[in-house]
């Protein structure tokens, strides 16, 4: 197999949210395919970052009374460890107001500009003037236009579904300050989306590039009609960067965000000596973009006119996942379900999410429910039960000696190690949830070996020693051949069944041959149940 080049991005979270387990679902997605594609020996990098400007950022960073930078460096550091603590390999971990992603834009700009793309109009928004800034439509409220519900936020109304703008709304209030805003007209700056209709329609529509469902949505929704300019300036105040052609006016954070995918390789081909041009203007090299159903439109109709105005990569796949519901409802702050990253790590193990997520995690843009009984039940039932199984109740018998020569199991090994080609598969269309139904499969057949050959009964008899190796012999490479096969989704628990036979680094290959006088070590627990009462107090915790 030839090796591949490989970039790949999970989305940038805004910097001014906690990161909570619907993030999550996309940061274990990615990262279980980056770490597949490693297992596989071939030439990756994967870049996040953190998505730092907007409105918002400005007047979290004044209510705290702190520099924006500030804030930045704050959030990103908490950010960083919180995806840590899951797991998630990143290679480098950006920010969209990092000065490469500044120049970088300016390119971009310079670009659309050149090509005549962009058109320049008058916009009437709505001013805070006790906050002294404009307000976006999620700083507004006010009465539906149409049905006239209360409480609605300035794009859409709840209650009936209507889309409107946010002067449109009857007797809006500005959420920052309670007050009422004023009409302000300004000059706004507009990329010229029609102008890529015909390149975005042969994009988005031919090709694997996206889902179908995503294609069909755009078809639907977008591209059936000529598709409307962007408007991608806002006046000062706005926390952002300034855009060079236009003083007082700034970059809509929508504009910069995605370039910071770009920047973020920038900076990491800055601290190690490579090249950008290797990773982003190069035929060879893959990209690979991973992100959420709300953000589709932007990664498959804005962010590809960009790249192909600019002269740089278009991604090869855009791989995009449904949202996080927990105990089948939205996150909710008040039911405990809105539960931050750093709150479950403080409570359970990472794996039990990884493990969990993968296992409801296919190629389709589904929703993902979180249900916690379900989700004890798997954990439980799946690793504990059938995988550390296969080591728990073997390893002792054998602490301290070498593996026999691999006996004849059946064939278990080779039909184990033949199933490599379809797991394979399964990882590399995303489609997780099939590859570990493959695996536990594999394990449902290895722990009725186990019963069959019944160690604990062959150990009691002193005659029997050579077949009590033998059948833990079997036992631990059918284990580690799982682990191996999983060690996408729990590389930890690979790790520790690597070293519990004193085996070396962990390859896709390790599958398919089986190991022969390596050390049995000390047996340490791999993996524990999950304790119902950790599982109340993250709720609990959660609730507050
Ligand atoms: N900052 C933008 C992305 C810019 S990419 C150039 C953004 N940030 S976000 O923090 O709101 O979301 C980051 C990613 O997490 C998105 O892909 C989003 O779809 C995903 N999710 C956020 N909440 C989610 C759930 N509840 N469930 C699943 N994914 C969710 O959008
Ligand atoms: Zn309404």
């Amino acid at each position: 197999m030839t090796s591949r080049q490989i970039l790949v991005t999970s989305a940038l979270p805004y910097v001014n949210g906690d990161i909570h387990l619907g993030h999550m679902v996309e940061h274990v997605q990615t990262d279980i395919w980056v770490r597949y594609q490693r297992l596989r020996g071939h030439n990756l990098r994967y870049f996040c970052a953190d998505d730092t400007h907007g409105t918002a950022t400005m007047i979290r960073a004044r209510e705290e009374g702190i520099e924006p930078e500030a804030l930045l460096e704050d959030m990103s550091a908490i950010h960083q460890a919180d995806l840590a603590g899951f797991g998630i390999c990143f290679d480098h971990y950006g920010s969209t107001h990092a000065p490469s992603n500044e120049k970088l834009v300016g390119e971009f700009w310079a670009a659309l500009r050149a090509g005549g793309h962009v058109a320049e109009r008058d916009v009437t928004q709505l001013f805070d003037t006790e906050a002294g800034v404009f307000l976006a439509d999620r700083f507004v409220q006010g009465e539906c236009p149409r049905c006239q519900a209360a409480d609605q936020y300035g794009d859409n109304c709840d209650a009936c579904g209507a889309t409107y703008t946010p002067d449109e709304l009857k007797n809006p209030t500005s959420t920052l300050s309670g007050s009422v805003p004023e009409t302000r007209t300004a000059k706004h700056l507009f990329v010229q989306l029609r102008d890529f209709q015909d390149f975005l329609e042969d994009w988005t529509q031919t090709g694997d590039r996206i889902p179908s469902e995503t294609a069909n949505w755009l078809k639907g929704t977008f591209l059936s009609e000529p598709l409307r300019d962007w408007d991608i300036s806002r006046p000062a105040p706005y926390f952002g960067f300034e855009i060079p052609d236009a003083p007082g006016h700034y970059f809509y954070v929508w504009l910069d965000a995605p370039v910071g995918y770009i920047s973020a390789t920038q900076d990491w081909c800055d601290a190690g000596g490579h090249d950008l041009a290797d990773w982003w203007k190069n035929d060879d090299c893959e990209i690979h973009h991973f992100i959420g159903k709300d953000i589709a439109y932007f990664h498959t109709l804005f962010w590809p006119a960009m790249l192909k105005t600019t002269g740089y990569a278009l991604p090869k796949k855009v791989h995009v996942h449904g949202f996080l519901t927990v105990n089948g409802e939205k996150m909710s702050k008040r039911k405990g379900t809105y539960i931050r990253a750093r709150t479950y790590l403080e409570h359970l193990s990472p794996d039990y999410l990884r493990y969990f997520y993968a296992s409801k995690l296919s190629s389709a843009v589904h929703d993902i429910d979180l249900n916690f009984e379900e989700f004890t039940a798997k954990v439980n039932s799946d690793l504990v039960g059938k995988v550390v199984n296969l080591a728990s109740r073997t390893a002792r018998f054998v602490e301290g000696k070498a593996l026999a020569p691999y006996p004849d199991d059946g064939g278990l090994f080779a039909t184990a190690a033949a199933a490599a080609t379809e797991i394979a598969a399964s990882y590399e269309a995303c489609d997780y949830g099939k590859a570990l139904r493959t695996v536990m499969a594999l394990a449902d057949r290895a722990n009725e070996y186990v019963e069959a050959k019944a160690p604990w009964v062959i150990r009691k008899d002193p005659e029997r020693a050579d077949e009590l190796l033998e059948v833990c012999t079997v036992s631990l490479n059918l284990f580690r051949q799982i682990t191996v096969y999983l060690a996408p989704v729990l590389p930890d628990l690979a790790e520790r069944g690597a070293s519990l036979l004193s085996a070396g680094p962990i390859t896709w290959e390790d599958t398919q041959t089986p190991l022969e006088g390596n050390v049995v070590a000390k047996f340490e627990h791999l993996m524990q149940r999950v304790d119902p009462k950790k599982l109340d107090a993250l709720i609990a915790a959660s609730q507050q």
